[in-house]
């Protein structure tokens, strides 16, 4: 069964409909025999909520005489909110009635087509979306992320001798270990950690150790020889190689198959490689930064990682704090995040009794859970306030929420799961993606926490 779904998920184009009347009831009959999977939305929650439900990478949004305003203000809120989607517009004008049209048309969406439409030809275009929006995701999974220059928000203690540490680790090219929970800002780390090093210039190869497919990951770190295996038509260069002279960063390391960790253990040991099929080693010299959410001591004791290999990359560590460890920081974040992503709406503003709600609570997913919910509430308010409500929180009458034991942590973890499952139909892959964790580690959870679905 498990197999079945997977081959569907190869081959199901799902695309958005934003249709506010019900217009071209034509459309979807149109693109289900092309292959499409239709979900029609008719107002921008729905559409939101499908989004993410379906992992939707297009979408197309129909715009008649006297809906324009109404419309194009939508899909400039969904371009803010889930910048990934690629948007077609169908018009039933033409010629297009007014300059005001005619520029959104150009700014908001990659192609538009009028009525009578020839079907192929649009289904084709929409393909052409499909396939290069995820190109366009796969490849920033691989590549650094070249938006605005990052920083680490804040100015509590945990934060302020955070800096100073990443200041310290960044002049020095031992290995180094960051640990700490899921959306802390490990990542962020280093990334500036290598900003601020001498290789500054050079390569910042980021391998997610938990994301690669296990019957990849070997060649894709150290690379093949070309007819090392059948199918390998052509030599690649692996990951660690192509970090020559720069950074290469590891992440959920805890997740590298214990095979492989022998390969790094060597690689560690002598700083060269070998091409899968090769027989010559490959001098590589890189600084290496490692990441794990799981605590790798416990991960030794279970025998899921090798000893010597946690003893040679334990040599410098970094822990980033949670969320809920520096409160104080929790409403600077939020207002940097508004400031960054309602550039529309310079007037937007939280009601004090959002701040409230966001100090109450606790933040199991940390600082990216902050900023996916300011996302979400920039597009949810109204009236130029974000509430609590829109922020998906609730105000409580008790105060601070007490300290956190592991029991209670594992209800949140439990918690998380169980609501990403069902938002995502239970499909374990979409709801790993929405929480931005590996399926090895959103399995990992579910065996953590003992949960049955
Ligand atoms: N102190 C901070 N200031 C500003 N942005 C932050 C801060 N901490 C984290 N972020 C942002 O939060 C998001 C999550 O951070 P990141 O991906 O680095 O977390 P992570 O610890 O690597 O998570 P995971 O364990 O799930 O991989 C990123 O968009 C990052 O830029
Ligand atoms: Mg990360």
């Amino acid at each position: 069964m498990v197999n079945h779904k997977k081959r569907r998920d190869l081959t199901t184009r799902s695309v958005l409909i934003v249709n506010f009347n019900n217009d071209l009831p034509e459309l979807e009959k149109a693109l289900i025999p092309l292959n499409w999977e239709c979900a029609s939305a008719c107002d921008l929650k729905q559409s939101l909520r499908i989004i993410e439900q379906k992992n939707i990478s297009v979408a197309i949004v129909i715009i008649q005489a006297g809906n324009e305003l109404q419309v194009l203000n939508v899909v400039s809120k969904l371009q803010h909110t889930t910048p990934d989607v690629k948007w077609l517009a169908i018009t039933t004008q033409y010629p297009i009635p007014s300059p005001y049209l005619k520029k959104k048309l150009a700014t908001l969406f990659i192609d538009y087509y009028h009525t009578p439409i020839d079907w192929g030809l649009f289904s084709n275009s929409l393909g052409h979306l499909w396939g290069m929006s995820k190109l366009q995701i796969e490849s920033k999974k691989e590549v650094r992320e070249p938006t605005l220059p990052q920083e680490l928000v804040g100015c509590s203690e945990p934060i302020t001798n955070l800096k100073k540490d990443l200041k310290k680790v960044a002049i020095v090219d031992n290995p180094l270990l960051i640990s700490g929970e899921t959306g802390t800002g490990k990542g962020l780390c280093a990334q500036l950690i290598h900003a601020q090093s001498a290789r500054e210039k050079e390569p910042f190869v980021i391998v997610n150790c938990g994301a690669l497919p296990s019957s990849l990951i070997h060649s894709e770190l150290f690379g093949h020889e070309k007819g090392a295996y059948t199918g390998a038509e052509r030599q690649y260069i692996g990951r660690i190689e192509r970090a020559n002279n720069g950074t290469l960063f590891l992440d959920e390391i805890g997740d590298l198959p214990l095979d492989l960790q022998v390969n790094l253990l060597n690689f560690l040991d002598d700083s060269s490689i070998e091409r899968l099929g090769g027989n010559c080693p490959i001098k590589v010299n890189c600084r290496i930064i490692f990441a794990s959410h799981i605590d790798l001591e416990n991960a030794v004791a279970e025998g899921a990682f090798r000893e010597d290999l946690f003893h040679r990359l334990n040599i410098l560590r970094i822990h980033v704090p949670s969320l809920r460890d520096y409160r104080e920081d929790i409403e600077m974040l939020a207002q940097k995040f508004l400031a960054r992503f309602a550039q529309d709406d310079s007037n937007l503003r939280f009601t004090n009794s959002a701040l409230q709600a966001m100090l109450q609570y606790d933040w199991p997913g940390n600082v990216r859970e902050l900023k996916n919910r300011v996302l979400r509430a920039i597009v949810m308010a109204e009236q130029g306030k974000i509430t609590e409500r829109d922020l998906g929180l609730k105000l409580t009458n008790n105060n601070m929420p007490k300290a956190t034991p592991n029991r209670l942590r594992t209800e949140i973890d439990t918690e998380t799961l169980l609501e990403a499952l069902k938002r995502n139909n239970h499909n374990v892959s979409a709801a790993s993606r929405q929480l931005n964790i590996s399926r090895t580690t959103f399995y990992r959870l579910v065996k953590k926490c003992n949960i049955q679905w």
